[in-house]
C-alpha cells in the first residue's frame, strides 16, 4: 500500500541525504524544529477526508500498473509545456500530462481563439492514445493556470484577484466562482487548473501577494475548500462530474513566509508553519483536491521540492493525501544535486510528477528511465507515483472522457464571458471594496451629477485585472483583448448615463467644463511572481504623477474620489490625504462596472449597493511595515484586518502622516545599499584601487572607488554562501547600480559576476560622458548566465575591473526590473 512505499521512500532519502537535510538526534529532535527543515509529522493534524478509497478504482489501477511497461510508468511521471513539445511526440513519448506555462498558448499566440486550445488539445490527445503494442492506454491530461478565472483564454470572465476575494469574505461566493471558472475551462478541453493558492502571506513586498487571500489563515482556510469544491465538485454530488476540472493546491508549504521575496527560504518553527501557512490544506484536501503542487521556496534553507518529511512524512501520510504532488515550473531544478533534466531526489522525496519546460525534456524522461531501472528510484516510489496519477485520472473520469473535443462541456464556448459567469465577477467585484475613507460622505456620487473620470487605471481592463491576465505578467494587452470585459470607465459612464447625467473620460484628469466630482482610477501596473517583489510598500516610489493628479483637482475644489487598483496594500498616505474618498479596489478583474454599482447612487441619491468588503490584510503605516499581522507584538498597521467603512456606518479619516523612516529601508534583493553590503556579504578589493566613502544621499552611504591604472584591479562583493540567481535570471531582471563617474577610465572597464566561473560584459560605454552626475545601470542576469556563470551558487554577485584610471562612487547594487529602456549585455 503506499503508505508503506512512502515511507520506504523517506527512509531513502533521510540515509543518503538526498533532501540535504540531516535526521535530528534523539530528544533534541523537537527543540531544533525552529532551525531544522525536518518535520515531524506527529506534530500535524490527522484529517478527516471527505472522499474515500474507491477499491473499484483501486483494482482498476492494479491492472493497469500490471500491464505498463517501464517506459511507460516513467512517462507518466512527466509533465511538459506545449512550448516544447509538438502533438506527434505524444505517438513516441507516453507522458503523464502537457501544461501551458502563462506565456504558452496555441501557435504560439496568445490571443489564439478558444477553438484553437480545444483543437490543439485533441491533437496532442489523439496522439497519446495511439498505440499499438498493447500496452494500456492512458490518456494524456492538460493543466493550466485558471487562477483567477480561465485567464489564458480570451473571452473569459476574469474574477477578482484572490486578495480581493479574502476582502468579500463570503465563502459560498467562492464556490461559485470556482464552478464558473471550471466551467470556462472545461469549455476548452483542459482538464485541471493549478488552483487555488492558498498561500498565507506574511510580508507584501512579495510579487505573489494578491494571489492569496490573506494573511489570516483562518480567511485562507474558509476559502481554500470551497473553492476546490467549486472546481473539482462535491465529494458524494457533482465530484468530477462534467463541467468540472481537477484542482491543485498551491503552494506546500510556506510560500507565503518568504520574507518578501518570491522562491525564498520561510524561516519559522514547524508549529508556524503547521499553524499558519498550512491553513489551506486543512480545507483544501478534506474537500478532495486531487493534485497538490509542492513550493519553489524552502522552509528553514531546504527546498520544499525535495522536503521527504513535508511532502511524504506530513502531506501523504500525516494528512492522508492520495492524489498527486506535481512539480512547479522546473522547480525540482532547484534541490541540490538536481538539473532540470535530472533529480531523483525529488522524486524520491514524494513528488510525483516533474512539471518541466525547455527543449530537453526528453533528457529528463531519459535519466528518470535510467534511475528507475536502476533503482535509484526504488521501483515501489515508482509505482507509488504512478498509482497516484493514474488514481487522479481513473476519479476524473479521463479514461471515459474521450477526445477532448467530444467532452460535454468542450466546445461550448459561449460559457466564456457567460451572463451568469460576469454576474458572479460583477457581484464579486461588488464585494471586495474596500472602503478606507469617505470625508464628507463624498460618495456615494448622484448620478445626475457631472463627473470626472481620470487616471491611468480608468479605461484599462488589463491594469485592473493585474498578471495571470491572458498573458503572464498579464502585459502586452489591450482593451479589445478582452471581449467580454468592461472598464471601469465604462461602468461609470453606465450608470451615470442611466441616472440622466454626464460622465467623462481624461486620463491626464484634464477638463473643459468643471466637474461636480472626480474619480481618479490609479495604481499598480500588472506583474506576476517575481517581477512584482518589491523592495517597500511605497506606492510607485519613482513617479509620482497620480499624487500630482489628486492634488491637482483637490486644489481646484473638486470632489475626489480615489479607487486604487493594487496586488497589495501599500503604503499610500499622500495619496490618500489627496483624496476625499479612497477606495481600495485590489485587482477586480473583466467585471469593471461593479465599481459603479457602488460608487454611484440611485436616482434618488440613496447607494445601490453599500461597501461590503473588509481588509483581509493588514494596511501599513509606514512604507517599511511590510511584516504586518495581526498577531505580531506591537501591530501598529493604518487600517488594522477586518477594517472597512460603510453608507452606513461612516467616519472622518484625519491627515495622514507623509513622513518616510529615517534612514531609510532595507531592499530584501540589495546587495549592497545605503553603505552596507547584506549580511553574509563582504566587500574585498584586489589590484591598485583605494576604496573611501563619500555621502549620497546620507552620511557615508556610498562607496568611492579610486582605480590607480598600471594593474589589474578589481572592488567585488564575496558572499560566504553562494547565492541561488536562478529564478531571477531566467526572468527580466537585471544587476542594477546607481554609481556615477568623477573620473573617466583610460581602459576598459568590465562589470562582472562569479558562481562556478567569473564571467564579465563591458560596461565602459556606460561610464564615458557627464562626471559627477548620478547615473543607473541595468545589466540583465541573463547575460552573466549566458556567459556560463553557475546562477544557482553565485559567490562573487558583483565584479567591476579594470586596469586603467577610473574615479567611481556606488550608491546601490541590486537584483531588480531593470527601468524602462533599452537593456544590453555591455557596451564598449
Ligand atoms: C508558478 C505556478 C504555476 C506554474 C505554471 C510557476 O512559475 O509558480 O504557480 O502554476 O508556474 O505556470
Ligand atoms: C510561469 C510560466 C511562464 C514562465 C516564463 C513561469 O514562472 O509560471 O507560466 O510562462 O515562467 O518564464
Amino acid at each position: 500500500m503506499s503508505n508503506g512505499l512512502a515511507a520506504l521512500a523517506v527512509a531513502t532519502v533521510l540515509a543518503t541525504g538526498a533532501a540535504g537535510q540531516q535526521a535530528p538526534k534523539g530528544s533534541d529532535a523537537r527543540a531544533s524544529a525552529a532551525s531544522s527543515a525536518l518535520a515531524h509529522p506527529d506534530l500535524w493534524p490527522k484529517l478527516q477526508l471527505r472522499r474515500q478509497r474507491d477499491p473499484k478504482i483501486e483494482a482498476r489501477i492494479d491492472a493497469l500498473l500490471s500491464r505498463m511497461s517501464i517506459e511507460d510508468k516513467v512517462g507518466q511521471l512527466i509533465q511538459v509545456d506545449i512550448a516544447s513539445i509538438t502533438p506527434k511526440d505524444l505517438e513516441t513519448y507516453k507522458l503523464g500530462s502537457i501544461l501551458n506555462g502563462g506565456n504558452s498558448a496555441p501557435n504560439n499566440d496568445e490571443f489564439a481563439p478558444a477553438p484553437e486550445w480545444l483543437k490543439l488539445f485533441d491533437a496532442y490527445w489523439d496522439a497519446s492514445v495511439k498505440r499499438s503494442d498493447g500496452r494500456p492506454v492512458v490518456p494524456v491530461i492538460w493543466g493550466t493556470d485558471a487562477v483567477h478565472g480561465a485567464n489564458n483564454i480570451v473571452g473569459a470572465t476574469l474574477f477578482p484577484h484572490n486578495i480581493g476575494l479574502g476582502a468579500a469574505r463570503d465563502p459560498e461566493l467562492i464556490r461559485k466562482i470556482g464552478a464558473a471558472t471550471a466551467a470556462e475551462t472545461a469549455a476548452t478541453g483542459i482538464d485541471w487548473s493549478f488552483a487555488p493558492t492558498v498561500a498565507v502571506v506574511q510580508d507584501d513586498r512579495w510579487g505573489r501577494t494578491y494571489e492569496s487571500y490573506s494573511e489570516d489563515p483562518a480567511i485562507v482556510e474558509a476559502y481554500a475548500g470551497k473553492m476546490v469544491e467549486g472546481i473539482q465538485g462535491t465529494v458524494g454530488g457533482d465530484f468530477m462530474r462534467p463541467g468540472h476540472v481537477i484542482s491543485s493546491i498551491k503552494h506546500f508549504l510556506g510560500d507565503g513566509g518568504t520574507g518578501g521575496r518570491d522562491q525564498g527560504d520561510t524561516r519559522v518553527s514547524e508549529e508556524v508553519l503547521r499553524d499558519v501557512h498550512a491553513a489551506g490544506y486543512r480545507s483544501g484536501l478534506v474537500a478532495g483536491a486531487l493534485t497538490v503542487m509542492p513550493s519553489f521556496s524552502s522552509w528553514n534553507g531546504t527546498k520544499m521540492t525535495g522536503n521527504a518529511s513535508l511532502l511524504t512524512g506530513v502531506l501523504k501520510q500525516r494528512m492522508g493525501f492520495d492524489g498527486f504532488a506535481i512539480g512547479d515550473w522546473n522547480a525540482h531544478g532547484q534541490v541540490p544535486g538536481c538539473t532540470n533534466e535530472d533529480c531523483a531526489a525529488a522524486i524520491n522525496a514524494g513528488l510525483d510528477m516533474f512539471m518541466y519546460s525547455g527543449a530537453k525534456w526528453k533528457e529528463l524522461y531519459a535519466n528518470t528511465l535510467r534511475e528507475a531501472r536502476d533503482g535509484t528510484i526504488p521501483a515501489a516510489r515508482l509505482d507509488d507515483a504512478v498509482r497516484r496519477i493514474l488514481r487522479v485520472k481513473l476519479l476524473a473520469g479521463t479514461f471515459e472522457a474521450g477526445r477532448p473535443s467530444s467532452r460535454p462541456y468542450s466546445g461550448r464556448f459561449e460559457l466564456l464571458g457567460a451572463p451568469d459567469h460576469r454576474a458572479i465577477a460583477r457581484q464579486a467585484v461588488r464585494e471586495s471594496l474596500v472602503l478606507l475613507k469617505n470625508n464628507g460622505s463624498v460618495l456615494p456620487l448622484k448620478p445626475g451629477a457631472n463627473i470626472l473620470v481620470a487616471g491611468r487605471g480608468a479605461d484599462d481592463i488589463g491594469q485592473q485585472s493585474g498578471g495571470w491576465s491572458i498573458t503572464w505578467q498579464g502585459t502586452g494587452v489591450t482593451n479589445a483583448n478582452f471581449p467580454n470585459g468592461q472598464s471601469i470607465w465604462s461602468g461609470i459612464d453606465a450608470a451615470v448615463r442611466a441616472g440622466g447625467g454626464k460622465a467623462t473620460l481624461t486620463a491626464d484628469g484634464r477638463y473643459a467644463t468643471r466637474p461636480d466630482a472626480a474619480i481618479v482610477v490609479f495604481g499598480e501596473t500588472p506583474y506576476a511572481e517575481f517581477t512584482g517583489d518589491r523592495p517597500t510598500l511605497e506606492y510607485s516610489p519613482e513617479d509620482k504623477s497620480d499624487l500630482a493628479l489628486l492634488k491637482r483637482l483637490k486644489a481646484a475644489g473638486i470632489p475626489v474620489v480615489a479607487v486604487f487598483l493594487s496586488g497589495r496594500p501599500l503604503w499610500v498616505n499622500a495619496e490618500i490625504n489627496a483624496a476625499d474618498a479612497f477606495v481600495a479596489a485590489f485587482l477586480p478583474g473583466t467585471e469593471g462596472g461593479g465599481i459603479a454599482d457602488v460608487l454611484i447612487a440611485r436616482p434618488d441619491g440613496k447607494p445601490r449597493y453599500d461597501f461590503h468588503g473588509t481588509l483581509s490584510y493588514s494596511w501599513p503605516k509606514r512604507l517599511d511595515q511590510y511584516v504586518l499581522n495581526r498577531r505580531d507584538p506591537g501591530y501598529d498597521p493604518l487600517f488594522p484586518i477586518g477594517y472597512g467603512l460603510t453608507y452606513a456606518k461612516g467616519a472622518q479619516l484625519p491627515v495622514l502622516s507623509e513622513t518616510r523612516p529615517a534612514g531609510g529601508v532595507v531592499d530584501q534583493n540589495a546587495l549592497f545599499v545605503r553603505g552596507r553590503v547584506v549580511a553574509g556579504a563582504r566587500l574585498a578589493t584586489a589590484g591598485p584601487v583605494r576604496q573611501t566613502r563619500v555621502d549620497r544621499n546620507a552620511q557615508e552611504d556610498s562607496l568611492r572607488f579610486a582605480f590607480a591604472g598600471g594593474g589589474d584591479a578589481r572592488v567585488m562583493i564575496e558572499e560566504s554562501r553562494g547565492i541561488d540567481l536562478t529564478r531571477e535570471s531566467n526572468g527580466q531582471l537585471s544587476l542594477l547600480l546607481d554609481y556615477r563617474v568623477t573620473q573617466a577610465p583610460t581602459a576598459e572597464v568590465t562589470l562582472g559576476m562569479e558562481g562556478g566561473k567569473p564571467a564579465s560584459v563591458p560596461i565602459t560605454g556606460a561610464l564615458r560622458g557627464e562626471l559627477g552626475a548620478w547615473r543607473q545601470l541595468a545589466v540583465p542576469l541573463h547575460c552573466f548566465a549566458d556567459a556560463g556563470v553557475a546562477m544557482g551558487q553565485v559567490t562573487r554577485p558583483w565584479i567591476v575591473a579594470t586596469s586603467g584610471r577610473l574615479g567611481l562612487d556606488i550608491s546601490s547594487v541590486r537584483v531588480a526590473s531593470a527601468p524602462p529602456g533599452p537593456v544590453s549585455c555591455g557596451t564598449r
